[in-house]
C-alpha cells in the first residue's frame, strides 16, 4: 500500500535571500521525499515564505514598500534557488495567502471554544509603547543599559556582553531602535493560549515522550515541563502559557472579534504549512478536507534545531485542541558552518552564497552529495569545509562511482555496438546479487535519515565494482579480440552495478540519474527496477570534477554592485574622486603610502565620535549612498536628541536593516555639506582598499561593546 505523506520544511521569513543553511534543510528534506517517491509513496511537499511580523514590516517601511510589496519581491527570488539545488516541492506558498488567513482565524475559533473549557484568555499586560512611532515594541527593537553589567546598547531580552536575561523594563534608559525615542509603558490587552492547562500538559508530555522524537529533542523537550525561564530571568514550574497576541500596527493576520489585535507571527506561521498544502489540493481539484481526515495520512516537518519549541509544543497542541490531525514527527537538524565554525547569521547568512555557488557553473549534485554524506538523523551540527568537499566530491563520487560507467561504456559502445550481454559470469553474478541484496538495508537508511551512512554503504559498494575491475582488468582483455567474449561479460557486470547504484543515490542525484536514465534506457526512479541493462547510448560525461579555482572563488570576497563613491565626497563636475587621483601601489599597505607625519595637534583637529545608526534607508536615486541618521549623544535647545543626517557610499556592501542599531564612528566636526540629496552633516569612517577593482568592498568601523554614542575617539 503506498504511504500518503504530507511534509513540510520550515517557511522562512520573507525578509531575505536564502542562505546556505536554508538551503541545507531542504536538500536534507528533499531527499528524503524523493526516496519516499522512488518507493511508490504519494507524497506533498509543501513550503511557503513566512511573511509576517514586526521585523518584516518594519524592513518593508524602511524599504519604502507595502509589507505585501515587499514580501512578494522576496517571493520572486526564491525559485532560481530551489530549481538551482534541485528541490522537488510541489507547492511553495505564503503565509499571507488567503488559505492561511482563513485556517488561522478558524484554529483560533476553535480553542477558544473547546468543548472542553476555552484554551483561550485574555490577561492585561504591561509593555514598552514608542510614542514617536505609535506602536508596542517588540523586545529585538527596544534597547538601553544592561541591568547586570551596565553595557551600553543592549537588546530588551538579554545582554549580549555577559549573558544575563531580562525583561525590556528592567533595562536602564531604554530607547526605541526605532526612532530613538524614551519608550513609555503602556497597558494592552493580550491573548494567550492556555499551555499551562492540564489537558495541554497531559497532552504534550504524552505527544513528546512517547519515542517518536529524536532522544536528544525529547530529552530537551522534557526539561520545558519542569522548569521554565521567564522573561525577567526567574524560573518557574511547568509549562507558561503562551501570548498569541499584538497590538495594530502590525502585519498579520487579524484575531476575529477583537479589532486592532493580529496574531502572533508563530501562532500563523506554522498554520502556513496547511495553507500551503490546501493552496496545492485546491490548485489540482482536491479537496483539502478530505485529505486531511485520512486516518492513514502522516505528516513529518523537518526543521532546524532553534524552532523545536514552536514544533514540539506550540503547534501540536494548537492542532490537537483545534481538533485536527497533529504531526506524526518533528525532524530536527542541526546548524550549517561553514569552513570551521563561522556561525551563519540568521538572517544573512555568511560564507557561503547559494546563488554564487550555482552562477560560479559550480554543480548543485557535488553540494547535495556532500551534505547527504555529512547528514544523520541525529540534531547536530555540521561543517562545510572546502578541502573535504573537494575530496568527497572527487575521489568518492567521482572517483569511485561516476568512473565505473566511464571505465565500461566505451568498450561496449565500440566494441558491442553498445549491446550487454545477460551473462555476467559466476564473479559478476554475485557481485551484481551483493549489490542488489543491499537494497533493504540502505532503503531503511534513507526512511530514518542515515544519508551519511548510506553514501559510506554505497561507497563501499563501489570499492567492491571497483576491485573487480582491478582484478579483470578490461583494459588488458581489450587487447585481444580472443578475451571478447570476457571483455564483453565485465563491462556488462559494471554498467549493471552502475545502474543499481545510480539508484541507490538517485534521492541525493536526481538529474545525474536523469541522465545515467538516457544512457542504460532503464528507470531510476524507482528504488527495485528488476530487470538488467540490455543496451547503452554512447557515453556523454556525467559530472565534472570540483576544481581549487572554484572553491576559490566562491569564498572571494563579495564584489560590490556598484563602484564604491567615497563617503559624502559628492565630487564636483569634473573633479575626480580622492581615491583615482592617486593610483594604487600594490606593495603599499591597504594599496596606497602612509600619508606625510603629523602631530598630534593636526590629529586632535579632528573629532571622532561613537554615532548609534538609529535609522537607515536607501536613497532614491542613487546606488551608492544610504542615508543614516545618528544619534551621537547631542541634544538641541530644548533638551531633545538631536539627530544628524549623514551620507555613505556603502549601500553596495550594506543592507539598511543592517546597520540600524549599530554603533560606528563619525568624522563629528567635518564642515556639512550640502549634496544633492541634502545636507551631509558630517562623514562616517569606512575602510577601503587603494585598488578597488582589484579588492573591492567598504567596511564600515564597529566599536567594542561598551562604546556608547557621544564619546570622543582620542
Ligand atoms: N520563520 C521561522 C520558521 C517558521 S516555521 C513555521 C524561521 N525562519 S528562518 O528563516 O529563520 O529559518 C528557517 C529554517 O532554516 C529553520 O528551520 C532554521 O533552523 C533553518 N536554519 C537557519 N540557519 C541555519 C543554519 N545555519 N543551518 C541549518 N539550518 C538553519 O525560523
Ligand atoms: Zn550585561
Amino acid at each position: 500500500m503506498p504511504r500518503q505523506l504530507f511534509v513540510t520544511t520550515a517557511l522562512p521569513y520573507a525578509n531575505g535571500n536564502f542562505h546556505i543553511g536554508h538551503i541545507m534543510e531542504y536538500i536534507q528534506a528533499d531527499i528524503w521525499v524523493r526516496f519516499q517517491r522512488m518507493q511508490g509513496h504519494a507524497v506533498n511537499f509543501c513550503g511557503a515564505d513566512d511573511t509576517h511580523g514586526a521585523p518584516i514590516m518594519i524592513a518593508a517601511e524602511k524599504a519604502g514598500k507595502t509589507p505585501q510589496q515587499f514580501v512578494a519581491d522576496i517571493a520572486a527570488g526564491r525559485k532560481q534557488y530551489l530549481d538551482g539545488f534541485h528541490i522537488s516541492f510541489d507547492n511553495w506558498h505564503s503565509t499571507d495567502g488567503p488559505e492561511n488567513h482563513a485556517l488561522a482565524q478558524q484554529i483560533y475559533r476553535d480553542l477558544r471554544d473547546n468543548a472542553g473549557g476555552s484554551l483561550i484568555e485574555t490577561r492585561t499586560i504591561e509593555q514598552f509603547f514608542d510614542p514617536e512611532k505609535n506602536m508596542f515594541l517588540p523586545d529585538r527593537f527596544i534597547k538601553g543599559e544592561c541591568p547586570k553589567c551596565h553595557a551600553k546598547d543592549q537588546y530588551g531580552d538579554n545582554c549580549e556582553v555577559c549573558g544575563a536575561v531580562y525583561a525590556p523594563t528592567d533595562l536602564i534608559n531604554p530607547f526605541s531602535a526605532l526612532s530613538g525615542a524614551k519608550p513609555v509603558l503602556k497597558n494592552s490587552e493580550h491573548f494567550f493560549f492556555k499551555l499551562s492547562d492540564p489537558r495541554c500538559v497531559e497532552f504534550l508530555s504524552r505527544w513528546t515522550q512517547d519515542g517518536k522524537l529524536q532522544p536528544e529533542v525529547a530529552n530537551k523537550v522534557k526539561e520545558w515541563f519542569s522548569v521554565r525561564t521567564n522573561p525577567d530571568g526567574t524560573q518557574s514550574e511547568g509549562l507558561g502559557d503562551w501570548d498569541i497576541s499584538r497590538d495594530a500596527p502590525y502585519f498579520g493576520i487579524e484575531i476575529p472579534d477583537a479589532p486592532g489585535k493580529y496574531f502572533y507571527v508563530w501562532l500563523d506561521a506554522p498554520i502556513g504549512y496547511l495553507a500551503s498544502l490546501k493552496n496545492l489540493l485546491e490548485k489540482r481539484g482536491e479537496d483539502y478536507d478530505a485529505y486531511m481526515a485520512n486516518p492513514a495520512l502522516e505528516q513529518y516537518h523537518f526543521i532546524g534545531k532553534d524552532i523545536v519549541t514552536f514544533h514540539t509544543l506550540f503547534w501540536p497542541a494548537t492542532l490537537h485542541f483545534s481538533g485536527r490531525k497533529v504531526p506524526d514527527n518533528v525532524f530536527v537538524h542541526g546548524f550549517l558552518t561553514v569552513n570551521n565554525g563561522e556561525k551563519m547569521s540568521k538572517s544573512r547568512g555568511t560564507g557561503l552564497d547559494p546563488l554564487k555557488y550555482l552562477s560560479l557553473g559550480m554543480n548543485a549534485e557535488w553540494l547535495r552529495y556532500y551534505l547527504a554524506a555529512k547528514l544523520s538523523a541525529r540534531n547536530e551540527d555540521i561543517d562545510f569545509n572546502a578541502d573535504d568537499f573537494m575530496l568527497r566530491v572527487n575521489s568518492d563520487l567521482i572517483g569511485k562511482y561516476v568512473n565505473i560507467a566511464s571505465r565500461a561504456a566505451g568498450f561496449l559502445t565500440k566494441r558491442f555496438e553498445g549491446k550487454l550481454t545477460r551473462d555476467f559470469g559466476a564473479q559478476g553474478s554475485a557481485l551484481l546479487a551483493e549489490i542488489r541484496a543491499a537494497g533493504p538495508a540502505l532503503a531503511q537508511m534513507y526512511e530514518t535519515r542515515e544519508f551519511g551512512k548510506a553514501t559510506r554503504e554505497i561507497m563501499a559498494l563501489a570499492d567492491k565494482v571497483n576491485a573487480y575491475v582491478d582484478q579483470n582488468k578490461p583494459w588488458d582483455l581489450a587487447k585481444d579480440t580472443a578475451n571478447n567474449e570476457a571483455l564483453h561479460q565485465v563491462c556488462s557486470v559494471l554498467i549493471n552495478t552502475f545502474a543499481v547504484l545510480t539508484r541507490y543515490l538517485a534521492p541525493v542525484l536526481p538529474a545525474l540519474a536523469g541522465a545515467v536514465e538516457t544512457f542504460v534506457g532503464t528507470s531510476m526512479q524507482q528504488w527495485d527496477v528488476a530487470g538488467d541493462v540490455a543496451a547503452i547510448q554512447p557515453y556523454q560525461h556525467l559530472m565534472q570534477r570540483v576544481t581549487p579555482e572554484q572553491l576559490d572563488a566562491l569564498f572571494e570576497p563579495k564584489e560590490p554592485t556598484a563602484p564604491v563613491e567615497p563617503a559624502q565626497a559628492a565630487p564636483k563636475k569634473g573633479a575626480k574622486p580622492a581615491a583615482a587621483a592617486t593610483p594604487a601601489d600594490p606593495n603599499a599597505p591597504g594599496g596606497e603610502a602612509l600619508a606625510s607625519t603629523i602631530g598630534i595637534d593636526d590629529f586632535a583637529k579632528i573629532d571622532l565620535r561613537i554615532a548609534r545608526i538609529v535609522n537607515c534607508e536607501a536613497v532614491e536615486g542613487s546606488t551608492k549612498l544610504l542615508r543614516l541618521t545618528l544619534d551621537v549623544g547631542e541634544k538641541d535647545e530644548a533638551g531633545q536628541p538631536r539627530m544628524r543626517n549623514v551620507f555613505s557610499g556603502i549601500a553596495s556592501m550594506y543592507q539598511p536593516a543592517q546597520l540600524v542599531g549599530q554603533l560606528t564612528v563619525l568624522v563629528a566636526n567635518l564642515a556639512p555639506r550640502k549634496m544633492k540629496f541634502g545636507l551631509s552633516e558630517g562623514m562616517v569612517l569606512a575602510a577601503s582598499h587603494a585598488d578597488e577593482a582589484a579588492q573591492p568592498g567598504i567596511y564600515i568601523l564597529n566599536p567594542w561593546p561598551g562604546a556608547q554614542p557621544g564619546m570622543r575617539i582620542h
